[in-house]
């Protein structure tokens, strides 16, 4: 377990188009220790997606805390945290072409928010840490998680999506006059 080193804005990892990764090579002690500590980098930053061109691997994979299960039960409380999913090679395409803007962060911009346009529901396959499909429909926040984190394999950064640079807001003005909650 290590805690990598995160690709700020301007690395030219987070520019490149990463490669796919073939099915042999996912199984390999390399990618499976790279999968554990982008895990471990994720959690210790507190992010809810990170993907590896960010730990400067131009690979196309990426980790994410994602609830993509139905409303929660009484198993499941609410705030429990889901566990990460793995996502390698994901290919998108948009269920749902309505888009909805809200807020966004990155590990690679730190501190920094700002309101994204995403489509709103979308469909993914791609391969699991196994090399098994995953093929899965996601919407609203782990839609915009999913498409945020596949944007980084191909170079783009939140902020190439925002329709206007207005809300961008540093995190402490974001805590003190956006924050909802
Ligand atoms: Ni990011």
């Amino acid at each position: 377990m290590s805690i990598l080193k995160v690709a700020r804005m301007g690395h030219p990892v987070l520019r490149a188009k990463a490669r796919p990764l073939d099915r042999s090579d996912i199984r390999t002690a390399e990618v499976q220790k790279l999968i554990d500590d982008m895990i471990d980098t994720m959690r210790e930053y507190h992010g809810v997606g990170l993907a590896a061109p960010q730990v400067h691997e131009s690979l196309r994979l990426f980790v994410a805390l994602l609830d993509t299960r139905r409303p929660p039960d009484d198993e499941h409380e609410a705030d429990e945290e889901p566990e990460p999913i793995v996502v390698i090679n994901p290919e998108i395409t948009i269920v749902d072409s309505a888009i909805a803007e809200d807020w966004e962060g990155c590990l690679s911009i730190p501190d920094i928010r700002g309101k994204v346009p995403r489509a709103r529901e979308i469909r993914v396959r791609a391969l699991d840490r196994d090399g098994g499909r995953i093929d899965l429909r996601a919407s609203a926040f782990p839609a915009r998680v999913i498409q945020h984190e596949t944007d980084h394999l191909d170079g783009v950064l939140f902020f190439d999506r925002m329709r206007t640079f207005e809300s961008l807001t540093f995190l402490e003005e974001y805590s003190r006059f956006q924050k909802q909650d």
